[in-house]
C-alpha cells in the first residue's frame, strides 16, 4: 500500500491539443506517463493534482479519464486552472457512473484519510490572477481560503498532507493567506503542480516553517508518480 502524487497530466486524448508540440521532456507523454504509473498497484491511492485534462467539457474528457481510470487503485482529484470540464462533484460522479470508471473521487471542500493522516486540499491561488480587493479574482480567492479551511477542519487531529493546483510559494512570490493556513492547521506537506518548462527553477522544494514542499508537476517528475508515503 502506497500514496502517490502527480500532477497536470494534460491528457488531450478527445482534443486537438497535445502536448508533444512543447517538445524535450513532452515527447511522447502519454507513453512515458503509462511506463511511470505502472508502479502504482490497486491497493494504492494517487492523488492528481489538477490540470488533468485539455478538454472543455465532461463529454469532451471521456477518454482522457478512461486512461486516468485504468490507473488502479483510489484516484483523488483535484482542480488545476485547466480543468474546464470541472463543474459540479454530482455531474462528475453521474459521468463516472455513465461510463463505469471507479475509484475516481473529488477533494473540493473535503477530506479523505490514508492510514492515519489526513488528505486535504483545493485548487489554490497565483500571483496570474490579480487579487485586487472588491475584484471578481478577490472573490474567487476567497472562495478558496474558505475552500481550503473548509478541507483542513476535517482533519480532525490527524497529520495532514495538503495538496493544492498552485505553488503556495515559490522563488519571487509568496502566497501568505494559503501559507498561514497551512502553518495554522499543522501541515507536514504541501504538494503542488502547475510550474513547467522553465519555471522549474522557480520551484522550491523542502522545509519551510514547518512545512516540507513537493513538486509534483508530471513533467518535473519526469512522469514517474512521486511515492509520498
Ligand atoms: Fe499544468
Ligand atoms: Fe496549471
Amino acid at each position: 500500500m502506497a500514496l502517490y502524487a502527480i500532477g497536470d497530466l494534460h491528457l488531450s486524448f478527445g482534443t486537438d491539443k497535445p502536448m508533444d508540440v512543447f517538445g524535450g521532456v513532452w515527447n511522447n507523454y502519454v507513453e512515458k506517463l503509462r511506463e511511470g504509473l505502472k508502479v502504482i498497484t490497486p491497493e494504492d491511492t494517487t492523488i492528481l493534482l489538477g490540470d488533468l485534462t485539455w478538454a472543455l467539457d465532461l463529454s469532451g474528457a471521456k477518454e482522457d479519464f478512461s486512461f486516468i481510470n485504468d490507473i488502479p487503485g483510489r484516484k483523488i482529484i483535484l482542480k488545476g486552472n485547466h480543468d474546464y470540464w470541472w463543474s459540479t462533484a454530482k455531474k462528475f460522479y453521474s459521468f463516472c457512473q455513465e461510463h463505469d470508471f471507479s475509484d475516481m473521487l473529488i477533494l473540493n471542500n473535503n477530506a479523505y484519510t490514508y492510514e492515519d493522516i489526513a488528505l486535504c486540499g483545493t485548487r489554490g491561488w497565483f500571483f496570474e490572477e490579480d487579487a485586487a480587493v472588491g475584484s471578481h479574482n478577490d472573490k474567487i480567492f476567497k472562495r478558496e481560503l474558505i475552500r481550503l479551511e473548509t478541507s483542513l477542519k476535517q482533519a480532525q487531529g490527524r497529520e495532514i498532507y495538503c495538496f493544492l493546483h498552485y505553488p503556495p510559494r515559490y522563488r519571487g512570490y509568496e502566497c501568505p493567506e494559503i501559507l498561514q493556513l497551512l502553518k495554522a492547521y499543522g501541515v507536514s506537506l504541501c504538494c503542488y503542480g502547475h510550474l513547467h518548462g522553465d519555471s522549474h527553477k522557480l520551484a522550491i522544494e523542502g522545509d519551510y516553517d514547518g512545512v516540507t514542499f513537493r513538486l509534483c508537476a508530471a513533467d518535473y517528475l519526469r512522469f514517474q508518480p512521486l511515492r509520498i508515503k
